[in-house]
């Protein structure tokens, strides 16, 4: 069976109006107003296509198609948040083609043995409000919804997680997770370049890596930029740029097996002529292979720890995020295979280097993923780009991967 790419295109140009920025990008940070418009626009696209919407206490949205028979629904979906300055295709394809494939069952008649549950999950991105994967993470029971509703906003404490769920009328009363899923299917964009380069159609994903996210806040004092000598300084900015420096290294010399970032730094008072009493920045540290991130993890820690010993200095760290590396379920991830396969595309076995909600649903369900190529492996960026044909045979897979999952006792 085949889903209507014309249908699909017309509402993926939909979602990406709400909260464009430049061009072609999409800014729609989780919780935001721009993400209330997608969720009501989501909400009752789902009601017209004959589901029962659900909302969770984390905002979760879950759109329930009825099976023949009763039990856990064969699930799949992504997220309708972006990041900062995002693309158009990051998740929304993955709920988007995912409400193609039920609006492809209904123009068919087919009822499936088992029930669907078409997911938007909460905050996948973690740009404004971590932990990252948000909603997926509290679902399959690996966080509480209490503690994460306190999640205070990066740049504004007052703004918190349950605020915002509040704000946007999202605050949901079905219990985050009291579903039991059969199974969970997203299918997501690439964002890297190896399937373009190698003219692969399908990535049938097999597992994802780890992520940690800690904050570090390195504490100093300010001072006269021209009448402090260098010895009398305690000089926040400078140590932060050492360190950065090991981070960038990392990688590059000690170990290639991680990914080393630093996305956010910021510098108090942040004057040309102040000695910084105060720098905070982030590292972003992931790896396919558990032991590499714990050593990563340990060898910059040391090295910072080394350096505020002998510098004088303080140091706060805050350890936001800590997700070791996730494997999917192989039975699904050899449908994925042979489901592309009998639709005549090549398709190869890969791990993800981005997050994905699939890996959070990973511990609760048997679990896996979907890539499409990204041009260029272009993403987290505006000019993200997806060509018509990779969506229309992602979109393909995942629904005949539905049908067939769903259709088995
Ligand atoms: C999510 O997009 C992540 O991998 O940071
Ligand atoms: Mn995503
Ligand atoms: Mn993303």
């Amino acid at each position: 069976m085949k889903i209507d790419l014309p249908r699909l295109l017309d509402n993926l140009n939909r979602y990406s109006e709400i909260g464009r920025v430049q061009e072609i990008g999409v800014e729609r940070i989780a919780l935001s107003d721009e993400d209330k418009v997608a969720r009501d626009l989501l909400k009752n696209q789902m009601e017209a296509a004959g589901l029962e919407v659900l909302i969770d206490e984390l905002g979760n949205m879950i759109g329930l198609r009825k099976g023949l028979e009763e039990g856990a629904p064969v699930a799949f979906g992504s997220h309708l948040d972006t990041v900062y300055k995002g693309g158009r295709f990051d998740g929304a394809l993955g709920v988007l083609a995912g409400l193609e494939a039920i609006h492809k069952l209904n123009d068919e008649g087919i009822t499936t043995k088992k029930p669907l549950a078409l997911i938007n999950f909460t905050n996948e991105e973690g740009v404004r409000f971590a932990p990252d994967m948000m909603g997926s993470h509290v679902y399959s029971g690996q966080a509480t919804v209490e503690e994460i509703w306190q999640s205070e906003a990066y740049d504004n404490p007052k703004d918190t997680v349950k605020g915002r769920l509040e704000a946007i009328g999202y605050l949901g009363d079905m219990k985050t997770g009291s579903m039991a899923l059969d199974s969970f299917l997203e299918l997501h964009i690439e964002q890297g370049p190896t399937l373009e380069t190698d003219g692969i159609d399908i990535g049938a994903v097999n597992m994802v890596q780890g992520i940690y996210w800690t904050r570090y806040t390195i504490k100093g004092q300010a001072n006269h930029a021209g009448t402090t000598p260098i010895g009398y300084r305690k000089d926040a900015g400078y140590a932060a740029a050492q360190i950065m420096q090991f981070i960038g290294d990392y990688p590059r010399k000690a170990d290639d097996r991680v990914l080393t970032t630093v996305g956010t730094v910021s510098f108090e008072p942040n004057a040309i002529n102040i000695v910084p009493d105060a720098a905070s920045f982030t590292l972003d540290l992931r790896s396919v292979n558990a032991e590499a991130l714990k050593k990563a993890q340990k060898a910059i820690d040391a090295f910072i720890e080394n350096l505020i010993k002998s510098s004088g200095l303080e140091l706060e760290k805050e350890e936001m995020v800590r997700f070791t590396p996730v494997q999917f379920d192989s039975g699904i991830v050899k449908l994925v295979r042979s489901e592309a396969e009998v639709l005549g595309l090549t398709v190869r076995e890969m791990p993800s280097g981005a997050g994905h909600d699939a890996q959070m649903m990973a511990a609760m369900c048997p679990s896996a993923m979907i890539f499409v190529p990204s041009v260029k492996g272009i993403s987290h960026n505006v000019q993200e780009l997806t060509l018509d044909a990779d969506i229309e045979n992602g979109a393909n897979v995942l629904l005949n991967i539905v049908l067939s999952l769903a259709s088995k006792a």
